[in-house]
């Protein structure tokens, strides 16, 4: 390509609006559909506002993938702390998602680092705890925590963050927890314990046909330009999204279709688009997750899917993988870690759902195991397509 083609391809016509509206992370000025949640959740945390003592209030949100937790927490999250500030009360909104912070230790040093601007180095988590929370009173601040995908943490972790008004005197805790989770993967980590020191449980249900419609209209609306896509074609896309119950396999046909068409140089999205473009979803792989992965973990999963391709089984074996491993490390010149360390990457990536694995017994007589390996929400090739496409930006 040459100069001038590569500006001619720049200028061409797209039919987004605003792209960006269609990102994992934004949040619309407008969230449709959750008001019964978002009441529950004003009358739950007001007291903070209205309260000369400042309680601490805990929450959870639990709700299949896509139906809303993440957006509802933050669209609430920003909106609270635009009430606080018009009230006086000066609240700080922390957001956390545990795939970039896999300990409350991490999560805590962040904060310090940000409260106080120590490095947080030297000091214990209680100690750490002490100095946030001192500062907030200083201060006359409060925080309030939103901590996403909190199964990634140990119930002993969980707790001890819930248990911080316990500990450390409800007058010094100038701070207050919403905890995000998945159901399923909630169940995993609750205990009598944790339980007895959340104030509530909201629960999120999968959008109806009318909620999905409602919802997709007023994205559509924010992120493409006028006549770009027709109700005929959001009308589908709900009926897309109805059928796996996650809103989110609706949001990336979108994106994928406005990209298609940019590409394609079209001035509308087709139904055959939505088709194509919903083929090439799968609803419950988590993409989002896959970007924050670190670079071994990365290799550890190209390794995974490169053996699983090139099986006969629908599993694949350690060893098998640690072979294919090794040798896209070596095509990105990266050093490759022991057997033991690899392991560990198989185990944190089965952590997050991306692979599965289960220890299988292969002989009766001896005491031979190994681990079956396997991918359950994408297949092997799809994610190899869109691993090559990470490395291609990250190592190139
Ligand atoms: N009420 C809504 N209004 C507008 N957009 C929504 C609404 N509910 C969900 N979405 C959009 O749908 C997608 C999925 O929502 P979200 O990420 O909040 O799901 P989640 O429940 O957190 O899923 P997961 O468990 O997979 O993290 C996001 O792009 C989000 O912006
Ligand atoms: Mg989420």
């Amino acid at each position: 390509m040459d100069e001038n083609k590569f500006r001619a391809e720049f200028s061409k016509k797209s039919v987004f609006r605003q792209a960006s509206s269609l990102d994992f992370s934004y949040v619309p000025d407008t969230l449709y559909c959750r008001d019964e949640t978002i009441k529950e959740l004003i009358h739950n945390f007001r007291r903070i506002i209205e309260e000369d003592m400042q309680p601490t209030i805990n929450i959870l949100i639990t709700g299949k993938g896509g139906v809303g937790k993440t957006v509802t927490a933050r669209y609430f999250g920003k909106n609270f702390r635009t009430i606080a500030l018009e009230n006086n009360v000066k609240i700080f909104i922390e957001y956390f998602n545990c795939i970039n912070f896999r300990s409350k230790s991490k999560i805590i040093r962040e904060l310090l680092a940000k409260y106080t601007h120590g490095s947080g180095r030297g000091f214990s988590d209680d100690e750490a705890i002490k100095l946030i929370l001192s500062k907030l009173i200083r201060d006359k601040g409060y925080i309030l925590l939103i901590i996403d995908e909190i199964h990634l943490l140990k119930p002993k972790e969980v707790w001890a963050l819930l248990d911080i008004a316990e500990s450390y005197g409800h007058q010094n805790a100038k701070l207050s927890i919403l905890l995000i989770s998945r159901t399923k993967d909630w169940m995993r980590i609750e205990t009598e314990r944790i339980l007895s020191r959340l104030n509530s449980k909201i629960k999120l249900s999968p959008y109806n046909y009318e909620e999905s419609l409602k919802i997709l209209k007023y994205r559509t609306e924010i992120a493409f330009k006028d006549g770009v896509i027709s109700d005929d074609i959001v009308e589908m896309i709900a009926q897309i999204v109805v059928q796996h119950g996650n809103m989110r396999h609706g949001i990336e046909i979108l994106r994928k279709c406005g990209l298609y068409s940019d590409k394609e140089g079209f001035d509308h999205i087709t139904a055959d688009m939505v088709r194509e473009a919903s083929d090439q979803v799968y609803p419950t792989f988590r993409g989002d997750i896959v970007d924050k992965l670190n670079d071994q973990e990365l290799f550890a999963l190209y390794g995974i899917a490169q053996s699983l391709l090139t099986r006969e089984e629908p599993y694949t074996i350690v060893d098998d993988a640690f072979e294919q491993y090794n040798i896209i490390c070596e095509t990105y010149d990266m050093d490759s870690h022991v057997k033991m360390s690899f392991r560990k990457y198989v185990r944190q990536l089965d952590e997050l759902k991306i692979i599965a694995t289960k220890t299988v017994r292969i002989n009766e007589n001896k005491r031979g195991r190994h681990l079956e390996i396997t991918m359950l929400d994408i297949p092997p090739k799809k994610l190899l397509e869109l691993l090559d496409n990470i490395f291609e930006k990250k190592f190139q």
